[in-house]
């Protein structure tokens, strides 16, 4: 899909951040190298270190060559590519300074104003976005401003506040200055691509939605692991810890699409109204029911890690057990454990079905052996597998698990799009679908909030490195 617009300008806040860095520059040259970025487009990298455009282009060109080896950057494509790069060096928080910016957004618009097509990318900590917000409609760039025919955009990256209260202040400043249509809260999650074909999976298949309930499941797991830990990102995870950074987003994300109701049409609102209506259905978490529901891990040595405090208490590994109130899912666990420097590398759900009701084949508890599973793997397998039983060949009745497997990589020949080449993608045409409504933002928070303050003063048990986690997780199964 080419994009459709002529003088296309994308604002990054945070342009020196690890983000842009990973994530943002290497996709933004690859859509440019496939050819699906407009012919009239810049880049504007808004950051507090004083930098040249020279400065600024040398800086993409070694980050690329560091964080995305894989990239073919050829000599001449790639100039190309960074003379659409300028850098604007802002003070955050100092209305002044948006003066440059204002002058650099504007610097190709031939009338005095905003007939561009503007894409602002907030890669910075949650507590700059009310300030930025503002400042940029005091600058006569904000949201309202469209005008002859452009439009104006904003990405907000995770996390979006630190809390309900901090979220829900955002979402008010964000409302004054842009429409919800021109908001697009991300959580890169959304556009992997074994994510996004969990819906296709579950509704357009007919034989797996029947049995997609109480009536059939016995509970659902959902495990987001990292073998390493919070790389440098000590000031971050201080900050954050594992709740704010995976469970309120990716993993709850997770969790809503896998227990969704089937929506109305495809449309963004009718996919997000059915999401928002899991995440009101979760059981409230309290201190009453936390010790054997919540169970937080700190890995040890992350209090040796750069930027974080020799007493820290935050956490880096969490087990959860959800349970979602409603019609379909009442009373069916759902456990999610999520956590950095594990054993392996894996992000992946499992459902698993009741057992039938008569077991011939072994003792009646023999059945979780081979009990029927259907493995949605996210990464780095991307993978779908059913597994039921079967007779091992031989003379005695003997069962065992066997998996019938889709394989993404052998299945089809199409490469897939990394999460942020589709996201931005979905950005520039405004397709919401995957990214997360205000509604729902508050939600998972409301969840996450609970979540801490039924474990308030209860430290977090360490773990050793590369392990499964503290051994009093299995506390969640009983
Ligand atoms: C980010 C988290 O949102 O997702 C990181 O901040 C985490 O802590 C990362 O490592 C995982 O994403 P992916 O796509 O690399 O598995």
């Amino acid at each position: 899909m080419k994009v459709k617009t002529d003088n296309f300008t994308v604002v990054i806040f945070g342009a020196n951040s690890d983000l842009a860095a990973r994530k943002l520059y290497p996709s933004l040259y690859e859509l440019a190298q496939w050819g699906h970025l407009p012919d009239q487009y810049r880049i504007i990298g808004v950051g507090r270190s004083a930098l040249s455009n020279e400065d600024f282009r040398s800086l993409v060109h070694e980050k690329l060559l560091t964080f995305s080896p894989g990239i073919v950057l050829d000599e001449f494509s790639f100039k190309a590519f960074c003379s659409r790069f300028f850098y604007v060096k802002l003070d955050f928080k100092d209305f002044d300074s948006y003066q440059d910016l204002y002058k650099e957004v504007m610097a190709v618009s031939h009338e005095a104003s905003l007939c561009e097509h503007i894409l602002y990318y907030l890669a910075t900590p949650p507590d700059l976005a009310p300030v930025i917000i503002r400042n940029l409609d005091q600058a006569g760039l904000g949201g309202k401003k469209e005008s002859c025919g452009g439009w104006i955009k904003i990405i907000v990256e995770k996390p979006y506040g630190r809390d309900l209260e901090t979220a829900r202040q955002l979402n008010v400043v964000i409302g004054e200055v842009f429409r919800e249509d021109q908001i697009f809260r991300i959580d890169h999650y959304l556009g992997k691509e074994p994510v996004q074909n969990i819906m296709v999976f579950r509704f357009s298949n007919g034989i797996f939605e029947p049995l997609w309930t109480r009536n059939f499941i016995a509970n659902v797991e959902i495990t987001i692991a990292e073998d390493f830990g919070i790389r440098d990102r000590g000031t971050f995870y201080e900050e954050a810890g594992l709740l704010r950074d995976i469970i309120q987003n990716h993993a709850l994300q997770l969790l809503a699409a896998v227990a969704m109701e089937p929506p109305v049409n495809l449309s963004a609102d009718s996919v997000r109204d059915e999401k928002a209506k899991v995440l009101r259905s979760i059981r409230p978490f309290t201190a009453a029911t936390a010790g054997e529901s919540v169970i937080l891990g700190q890995y040890e040595g992350y209090r040796a890690e750069k930027n974080v405090a020799p007493d820290s208490t935050v956490e880096t590994f969490a087990a959860l057990k959800f349970y979602i109130d409603n019609w379909r899912w009442k009373d069916v666990p759902f456990f999610v454990k999520a956590g950095k420097n594990l054993a392996e590398t894996q992000t992946r759900i499992v459902i698993t079905f009741k057992c039938p009701p008569q077991n011939y084949f072994g003792p009646a508890e023999s059945c979780s052996y081979t009990s029927n599973q259907v493995i949605l793997s996210i990464q780095p397998e991307e993978t779908i597998a059913l597994r039921f039983g079967a007779k091992r060949p031989g003379e005695a009745v003997i069962t065992d698990p066997v998996y019938m497997k889709f394989d993404y990589k052998t299945s089809f020949a199409e490469e897939g799009m990394t999460p942020y080449h589709r996201l931005l993608l979905d950005a520039i045409a405004g397709e919401q679908m995957n990214f997360i409504r205000q509604d729902s933002v508050e939600h998972s928070w409301e969840i996450v909030d609970a979540i801490r303050e039924s474990v308030q003063g209860t430290p977090s048990e360490p773990y050793p490195i590369h392990s499964s986690g503290p051994e009093s997780a299995a506390r969640i199964y009983s």
